[in-house]
């Protein structure tokens, strides 16, 4: 296969669902090497079973993004294994929007350690091993919320325009190693994020948008195979879809 994927060992957080889960099982069929880190070992488990009944080559290990030796556990594993990590998917994420009038304080702390800091420990992980091989990619999950903020979704936009900064000050950091960035923002895409949101009201009104508009976790995993399969020297470094009905 020659589509600049097969044989690239790909360490992807929040793997156990959504957009991570079908990232997983796309690569996997086009050839790649998975290490896959969640909370929720069970999920990773019964997906790298199904990967690899299926050929494929997966391992899981159990990982919270906002622990940052939890983090470069997850990447080490990968080196340990497979003696290198090509790629750093960094997708975990939670969106407990609510308006900033309601205070809800925890909420925006987890949206900051997971959104921004897993984010960047997930840099901090992989980096120096990229630096040494002389090569890798980084894909970082922002968002429509990334480019636009509207009002009860203050705090979650505000870890996605992080996620895009942090992501372009890297690309231009890291021209001396040779390293890939992306920034993938998707619009409305079923999954379980809609159940992060922790206000019944507000949470109500997001399910309903969801069964409105939202499109299949593939579209995402084929946004991520597309920035991936492109040569070397090709650096895709932002994607924004949405699907087509949605209108912001
Ligand atoms: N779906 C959308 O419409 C949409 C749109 C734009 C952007 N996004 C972004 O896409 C990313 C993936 O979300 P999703 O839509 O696939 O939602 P999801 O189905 O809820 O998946 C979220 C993933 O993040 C993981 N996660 C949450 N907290 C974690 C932690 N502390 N440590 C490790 N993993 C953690 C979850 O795993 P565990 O609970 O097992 O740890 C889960 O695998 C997020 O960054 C989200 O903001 C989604």
């Amino acid at each position: 296969m020659d589509n600049n994927i097969a044989g690239k060992v790909v360490v992807i957080t929040g793997a156990s669902s959504g957009l991570g889960e079908a990232t997983a099982r796309r690569l996997s069929e086009e050839g790649a090497t998975l290490v896959l880190g969640a909370r929720r070992s069970d999920r990773l488990e019964t997906l790298v079973g199904e990967l690899t009944a299926k050929g494929g080559k997966a391992l899981a290990k159990t990982t919270d993004v906002t622990k940052v030796d939890e983090v470069k556990a997850l990447v080490d594993a990968a080196v340990e294994a497979y003696g290198r990590v090509d790629v750093m998917i960094n997708n975990a994420g939670l969106m407990p929007q609510s308006p900033l009038e309601r205070l809800k304080i925890d909420d925006w702390d987890r949206m900051i350690d997971v959104n921004i800091k897993g984010v960047l420990y997930g840099i901090a992980a992989a980096l120096p091993h990229m630096k040494e091989q002389k090569s890798g990619h980084f894909i970082n999950v922002s968002s429509v919320a990334g480019h636009k903020v509207r009002p009860g979704g203050v705090v979650y936009s505000a870890t996605k325009h992080a996620v895009r900064v942090i992501s372009e000050g890297l690309r231009q950091e890291v021209k001396p190693y040779n390293i890939r960035t992306t920034i993938i923002s998707p619009g409305a895409v079923a999954t379980e994020l809609p159940n992060s949101v922790t206000e019944p009201d507000v949470a109500q009104g997001i399910q309903k948008f969801y069964e409105a508009v939202a499109i299949p976790a593939d579209s995402f995993a084929r946004a991520v195979v597309y920035a991936m399969s492109q040569p070397e020297d090709v650096d895709v470094n932002e994607i924004l879809f949405r699907p087509t009905r949605q209108e912001l």
